[in-house]
């Protein structure tokens, strides 16, 4: 194993962020903590990262203790996070320069791994210009290059693609999965189940400091006993939702439910037994079905499931 965590905790006066969180990743393995703003996410990596010291709990990555060992931690672990100071006036290439030299790289060698991280983060064709003239999606990828100066064994990303475009984050994930490739472990962190879906292995949720499921995604999906959900968008936004979102729960087969202005999200045990009283429930009411959807168990549907809550609230 990689790295395993020990109910760790951390807290910061009276806010207790991180709550005996254990957990482990693989060789070679992709991990996702996926969980909403404020769940504990950044607070975990700093601790991994040894930026943070925890109040109770170890972990190893490598063999070493997070505690005892940091200096040691710190040698193969590579860290990506949200924001990273770049010299908008230097290059790519000097930037890179600039924090290889900080990891104590010199000459021949710290050449090889700019080179080298170029590369891999794909920016081989801007290294020479001005990190000022970059979109947010290519400083993205020269984060991830820093990251990669040490050759590390494992890969720390703190939600790498919040706020770019659609076709940067595509790019993103792209790097990810060709590092993983690689044989690079990665803990990737995230709140859009989408990302977390596509490119873990395994995947913890996390909320309130508190890893509440984990594993593989299907085994998820099983072990929370999720099925299908039905997205009812209404005619008009319903007057009382609260009382209607009451009423539906009630129905047999229906979990859980989550009203948002015309749309209706419910959890159900089986769609095509459960629509029609739904609809007809709806009908007495008075209230009028525009568009019907289905949707496939997802990790939104865990989620849902396991908090009662939305993971983008
Ligand atoms: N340095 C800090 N001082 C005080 N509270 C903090 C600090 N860092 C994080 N927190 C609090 O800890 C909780 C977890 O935050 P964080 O780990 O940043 O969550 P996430 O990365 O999942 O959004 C939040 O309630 C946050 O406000
Ligand atoms: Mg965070």
């Amino acid at each position: 194993m990689l790295l395993t965590a020990q109910t760790l905790h951390k807290r910061f006066g009276d806010v207790h962020a991180v709550r005996g969180v254990s957990f482990h990743i693989d060789t070679g393995e992709i991990y996702s903590l996926l969980g909403p703003n404020g769940a504990g996410k950044t607070t975990t990596i700093g601790v991994l990262t040894t930026l943070l010291a925890p109040d109770e709990g170890d972990a190893l990555i490598g063999g070493f203790s997070i505690r005892r060992q940091p200096r040691q931690v710190r040698q193969i672990i590579g860290v990506v996070p949200q924001e990273i100071a770049l010299y908008e006036d230097l290059s790519a290439t000097e930037n890179l320069r600039f924090w290889g030299r900080m990891l104590g790289l010199r000459g021949r060698t710290l050449k090889l791994r700019v080179a080298e991280a170029l590369e891999l983060a794909d920016l081989q064709d801007r290294a020479r210009e001005k990190v000022r003239t970059f979109s947010g999606g290519m400083k993205r990828r020269l984060n991830i290059a820093v990251g990669l100066l040490n050759r590390p064994r494992i890969l720390f990303l703190d939600e790498p693609t919040v706020g770019i475009d659609p076709q940067s984050r595509r790019r993103i994930l792209d790097t990810i999965q060709r590092l993983n490739q690689q044989g690079l472990a990665l803990l990737y962190t995230t709140h859009y189940m989408e990302e977390a879906q596509e490119i873990s292995h395994r995947i913890g949720i996390i909320d309130h400091g508190e890893l509440i499921a984990e594993g593989e995604m299907d085994a998820l999906i099983r072990a929370v006993d999720v099925h299908e959900s039905i997205q009812l968008t209404l005619e008009t936004a319903p007057l009382q939702p609260q009382a209607l979102e009451k009423d539906l729960l009630a129905l047999p087969g229906v979990q859980a439910i989550r009203s948002q202005g015309k749309t209706l999200t419910m959890q159900v045990d089986a769609s095509d037994r459960r629509l029609a009283p739904l609809l007809a429930y709806l009908h007495q009411q008075g209230m009028h079905t525009r568009r019907i959807e289905i949707h496939e168990p997802n990790l939104e549907a865990v989620f849902l499931k396991l908090t009662g809550r939305a993971l983008r609230d």
